[in-house]
């Protein structure tokens, strides 16, 4: 039986390193990372490939990601000589869409911007997850004002699993001084304007100044500007036992 604090035992007081090999033994073959291959997952996937961590590390093609992206993708493979799993959406609910919309119909509502999410990343996500115990990402405190109220170890009731953010205290100097030190391959938007990347038609690149996440579904209301990937729990329900 297992709970967030237990998680959190097993986790706390030890570098990322040492958390994601704990885990992994905690949760052998039940265990994932995803990928969007932003420098916050490569710092990640470098931490499992070099430490030969056995997490399985995936990412969600959703079709629509920039030729950079590809890039550090392919590249990443060809360093860490490591699989990759990519997980496509399902090509009939994509085929109605597109024929039903054309292909840019997120810009047009809110609606169909879920819509299109929800079929080129959310249904893809399920398929990735489903039959796992503990799925991590990259997700720092300081990317956003929802995302500082989270915490390192989560419970996501929509997957039914725990969810853990290793480098969740790091700050972009962080990340940007691991980079640097391990040499590790990173999407070279992020020298561009792009702190933040997602599919190429929704993200832009942000002024200096300007929020970390403003370049995200810039023209949408900032209270709606969530994909639905990472479904922010009350913290009331964090304690709740969990097998
Ligand atoms: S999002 O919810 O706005 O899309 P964000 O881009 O901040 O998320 O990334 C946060 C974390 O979500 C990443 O560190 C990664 O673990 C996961 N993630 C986001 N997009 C993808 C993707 N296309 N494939 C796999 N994981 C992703
Ligand atoms: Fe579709 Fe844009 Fe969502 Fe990508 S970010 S799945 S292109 S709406």
């Amino acid at each position: 039986m297992a709970d967030t604090t237990y998680i959190s035992q097993l986790t706390s007081g030890k570098d990322p390193v040492e958390a994601l090999q704990a885990l992994a033994a905690e949760f052998p073959g039940e265990i994932v990372f995803s990928s969007s291959f932003g420098w916050e997952d490569q710092v990640i996937t470098h931490m499992i490939f070099a430490h030969n961590i056995p997490i399985k590390v995936f990412t969600l093609e959703t079709g629509r990601l920039f030729p950079e992206t590809y890039y550090v993708w392919n590249r990443t493979m060809e360093i860490y000589g490591k699989p990759i799993h990519a997980y496509y959406p399902e090509h009939t609910a994509l085929e109605a869409m597109v024929n039903a919309k054309g292909p840019n119909s997120f810009y047009e509502s809110v609606e169909n911007r879920k819509q299109c999410c929800g079929i080129r990343k959310i249904e893809p996500l399920h398929r990735a997850v489903a039959g796992n115990k503990m799925w991590i990402t990259g997700i720092r405190a300081d990317q956003s004002a929802n995302r500082e109220d989270m915490r390192d170890v989560e419970w996501d009731g929509g997957n039914n699993l725990f969810k853990f953010h290793p480098i969740f205290s790091w700050t972009l100097d962080d990340v940007k001084a691991y980079i640097k030190q391990y040499n590790i391959p990173y999407n070279t938007l992020h020298d561009r304007g792009f702190p933040s990347i997602g599919c190429a038609p929704c993200t832009r690149a942000v002024q200096p100044g300007e929020d970390f996440r403003a370049g995200r579904w810039w023209w949408e209301d900032q209270s709606k500007k969530e994909c639905g990937l990472h479904v922010h729990e009350p913290a009331a329900e964090l304690n709740d036992l969990k097998e």
